[in-house]
């Protein structure tokens, strides 16, 4: 059995229909701060198959100690946290408190059950400001220019001091680029609360005529076409690289991994994209630069490719479609 923390987020339920899928046995923990239990029940009709869902959070140790000792737990996947970058800006013990705090409860939790694999949802930002492209795991963590980016770092850096220091961990560091899409079913989706900072839920909220027109952030970056290029992947095939994850848990370590497709995409290429494969027309405009944002970064992912046989299968075209396949079918989110 697997226990699944954040399982009602996005990244989340899309895995936890994959492990289904894969005839794993699943038990979900979250404190719905940003997920639907709506999710959970959807997926569940999808596969046809049963989510076990308890309410609860991570920092509550003596919630934790029921779980663990209720279910036969045998890994972990640990997605919940908070992932506002200028929320965290604003509110960082928030944010280091469910990120961080949150992590070490959940690995003392594991460690008094004699739980020791797990995977963790990290993500590109850890490779800091200064790093060349394309990432590659090797490459050594950067700095972060705010608080949700620095916890990750800390929390990669827990689990690579508990991996020193007690040879029966495996422990799986996935690092995201930028996840988008929805499953192929439109059923379950991104469904961010309020204004949306990312841009593929802030595009399609436009497409549906939530929102008026999407700003670019800057359009004189030292790019293509002078707007910003990030490497989008699609949330199946992200979900898909957490379940080939599990294979590397049979063996101690310390594993990490870039999961992004390695073809960056400018804002300006989305837009377009978007409109061509939607058939929809967007309006935009070109607006300031945003804080922190860097110009250009993807990944290698050719370690993933190698070690998993992992490899992103889905292109631009599907992430379109199935993102606009999942907001038209829900305008609204879980609440439409
Ligand atoms: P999400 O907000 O949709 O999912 C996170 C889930 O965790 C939510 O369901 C939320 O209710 C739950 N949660 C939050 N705090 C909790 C707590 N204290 N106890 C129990 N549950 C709690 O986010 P997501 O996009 O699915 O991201 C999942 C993970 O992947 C996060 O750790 C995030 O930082 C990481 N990540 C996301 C991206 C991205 O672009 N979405 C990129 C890189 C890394
Ligand atoms: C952001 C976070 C990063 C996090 C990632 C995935 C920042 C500075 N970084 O990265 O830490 O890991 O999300 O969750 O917030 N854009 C617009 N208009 C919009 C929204 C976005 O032009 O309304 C542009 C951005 O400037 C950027 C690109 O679209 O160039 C992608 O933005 P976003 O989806 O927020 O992802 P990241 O910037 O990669």
């Amino acid at each position: 059995m697997i226990l699944v923390t954040g399982g009602a987020g996005y990244i989340g339920s899309h895995a936890v229909l994959e492990l289904l899928n894969s005839g794993y046995e699943v038990v979900v923990i979250d404190n719905l701060s940003n997920g639907a239990l709506e999710s959970i029940e959807r997926v569940e009709r999808i596969t046809n198959k049963k989510v076990i869902f308890e309410h609860g959070d991570i920092r509550d140790s003596a919630f934790l100690k029921y779980i663990f000792s209720k279910y036969a737990i045998l890994s972990v996947m640990h997605f919940a946290g908070l992932k506002a970058v200028s929320e965290s800006v604003s509110s960082p013990l928030q944010y280091y408190d469910v990120n961080v705090t949150g992590t070490l409860e959940l690995i003392k939790a594991m460690s008094t059950a004699g739980i020791n694999k797990i995977v963790f949802s990290s993500s590109a930002t850890v490779y800091g400001e200064a790093a060349t492209v394309p990432y590659v795991e090797s490459m050594p963590r950067g700095q972060s220019a705010n608080p949700y980016g620095a916890s990750k770092g800390m929390v990669e850096q827990i689990f690579t001091d508990l991996a020193r220091a007690d040879e029966r961990w495996s422990i799986v560091l996935l690092r995201y680029f930028n996840p988008i899409g929805a499953h192929e079913s439109g059923d379950i989706g991104e469904d961010p609360k309020g204004v949306p900072n990312n841009l593929m839920p802030y595009i399609s909220q436009v497409a549906v005529g939530i929102r008026e027109k999407l700003t670019i952030f800057g359009n004189d970056y030292p790019t293509r076409d002078g707007t910003c290029e990030r490497d989008y992947l699609h949330v199946s095939d992200l979900a898909e690289g957490h379940v080939l994850s599990l294979s590397m848990l049979k063996t101690p370590g310390l594993y990490t991994f870039n999961l992004g497709t390695g073809k960056p995409i400018s804002v300006l290429e989305m837009v377009l994209a978007f409109q061509r494969v939607a058939k929809v027309e967007l309006k935009y405009e070109f607006g300031k630069r945003r804080d922190g944002d860097l110009p250009a970064f993807w990944a290698d992912a050719s370690k993933a490719k190698e070690l998993l046989g992992w490899e992103a299968k889905r292109d631009l075209a599907a992430m379109i479609k199935d993102t606009w396949n999942w907001q038209s079918k829900n305008p609204n989110g879980y609440n439409s």
